[in-house]
């Protein structure tokens, strides 16, 4: 499906919509979730802990988003986190520097080159204003960091441009209290901030957003001693070659080849391809794209992205980064706190591998992939595990005692279900709305219902209908559920 097709279904059926929306001067890149998307996100959120976090036994914590501008001058952000900006002298609009001589050239152009270069760029492409023709100024290096003024001291602070920072910092307390052993893995889910020149394509680049983010603490000097490898061994992750095709390769082979450098990071990027397969991710649009030097992160030794193919080409949804023992060394120099901890009766800085996800746009992917257009509608064939809303319960009509009997149904199930009660417009129409957003199941109370107590039970991809006891409906969903949360 298209991205405008996406959106239609954001907007009309409240997956999504633009914060402050009624005011004029609302900023871009700011969305609310609406009560459907909530759900949609709350879900997907639970299959990751589950899958990946429980599953792994990962621990999670919940760390302030504003954080002391210490973390930063040791985290290098301050240093580091820049974009490169050019600003228009006619018409004053300032725009990245890198895209404008990307979309100029048609090559991707590094994030990180120095001031100068993206200078000679411009001019050797002759890139001018894309809004007014305008000659550009210099380039210059805008940090995406939000600073904050805690107190009435106005102290310096910062929103946190990614979660992991909190992680970094409590880690030692927590390995301490929680009795840890490395590898350690430690996730955190939350918001983070970043002041981006031209967010865009709604969920797609956020200033505000969530990050699902997992960090494991690792000796660097066992990374081929992995335990849990033997369960991936033979499982088969998809890596780009060159520059455009995708290899199956098994986990084993991966690390023999030394395109993935070890048992270890082939564990967890396996735990993170199993993970989207079971969001709904189409596999066949899904690869991990080893980076070059000079489009990695600051901080990675070694970079993979996960990458989905979608309207709007290939999305990075997880950075997958070697941070090696940075972080934890910035830290412990700028804090002066010793962050070493023992390894059997060795003491080491662990180094640091993280799969950093991006959820919003994680959920505009699988949006994109569920998003079907049948003959007679738009059905969104989302994983039961994932649906907003799990089950419908309608009244054929709003008569002779049959909406009492659907409600004393909705009554039962939204105990332990996320369950819609409708009554509105024809019977078709409450079950096309219940297809837009996913619902795996609809049941109606119909006159029969009334003779001998069975409705109707329909199935979304299937249409398909069946009669059951109204004794059994609680019984038939528990069951559906129970067994789709084993096939996922
Ligand atoms: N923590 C890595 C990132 O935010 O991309």
């Amino acid at each position: 499906m298209s991205y405008d097709e996406v959106m239609r279904l954001a907007l009309e059926r409240g997956f999504y919509v633009p914060s402050c929306e009624i005011y004029a001067d609302a900023p871009a890149g700011f969305w609310d979730y609406g009560p459907v998307g909530t759900a949609f996100k709350n879900k997907f959120v639970e299959l990751w802990r589950r899958e990946v976090l429980r599953r792994d036994e990962m621990v999670e914590i919940d760390g302030s988003q504003i954080m002391a501008k210490d973390v930063f001058v040791a985290s290098g952000h301050l240093e580091n986190f820049f974009d490169p900006i050019v600003t228009c002298t006619k018409c004053k609009t300032t725009i990245r520097a890198d895209r404008l001589i990307s979309e100029k050239t048609g090559k991707n152009i590094p994030e990180r080159l120095s001031d100068h270069d993206y200078d000679s760029l411009l001019k050797e492409n002759n890139v001018r204003c894309p809004k007014c023709g305008g000659e550009l100024g210099q380039v210059s290096k805008f940090n995406m960091m939000f600073k904050v003024g805690v107190g009435a001291a106005n102290l310096d602070t910062y929103l946190r441009p990614e979660t992991c920072q909190s992680i970094f910092v409590d880690f030692p307390r927590f390995f301490k209290i929680m009795r840890g052993k490395l590898p350690f893995p430690m996730a955190q889910l939350g918001k983070s901030f970043r002041n981006e020149i031209a967010p865009r394509q709604s969920l797609m680049r956020l200033r505000e957003f969530y990050q699902a983010e997992i960090e494991i603490f690792f000796n660097p000097d066992k990374v081929n001693d992995v335990e849990e490898f033997e369960e991936v061994r033979n499982y088969p992750l998809r890596l780009m070659r060159g520059e455009d095709t995708v290899e199956a390769v098994p986990c084993e082979k991966a690390v023999e080849q030394g395109l993935v450098p070890s048992r270890f990071v082939a564990y967890y990027l396996s735990l993170i391809q199993q993970f989207y397969e079971k969001a709904g991710i189409d596999l066949n649009r899904f690869r991990f794209r080893r980076l070059a030097e000079d489009e990695k992160a600051f901080y990675a030794k070694v970079a993979f992205d996960v990458e989905v193919q979608t309207s709007l080409g290939w999305i990075e949804l997880v950075a997958c980064n070697d941070r090696s023992d940075y972080d934890l060394k910035r830290h412990s120099e700028v804090s002066k706190s010793d962050m070493t901890v023992l390894d059997g009766d060795v003491k080491v800085l662990p180094n640091v591998f993280e799969l950093s996800m991006g959820v919003d746009r994680s959920l505009y992917c699988i949006l994109e992939h569920s998003l079907v257009k049948e003959e007679k509608r738009d059905v969104l064939k989302l994983k039961p595990q994932l649906a907003p809303v799990q089950v419908g319960v309608f009244p054929l009509v709003t008569k002779e005692g049959l909406p009492d009997k659907a409600n004393q149904i909705y009554s039962t199930l939204k105990k332990e279900f996320q369950t819609t009660y409708d009554v509105s417009g024809s019977i078709g129409r409450r079950y096309r709305r219940l297809d837009e957003i996913g619902t795996p199941l609809g049941i109606t109370v119909d006159f029969d219902t009334l003779k001998d107590d069975t409705v109707t039970l329909r199935e979304r991809d299937s249409m398909q209908q069946s009669r059951i006891k109204v004794s059994e409906v609680l019984q038939k969903v528990r069951s559906y559920y129970y067994q789709e949360a084993q096939l996922v």
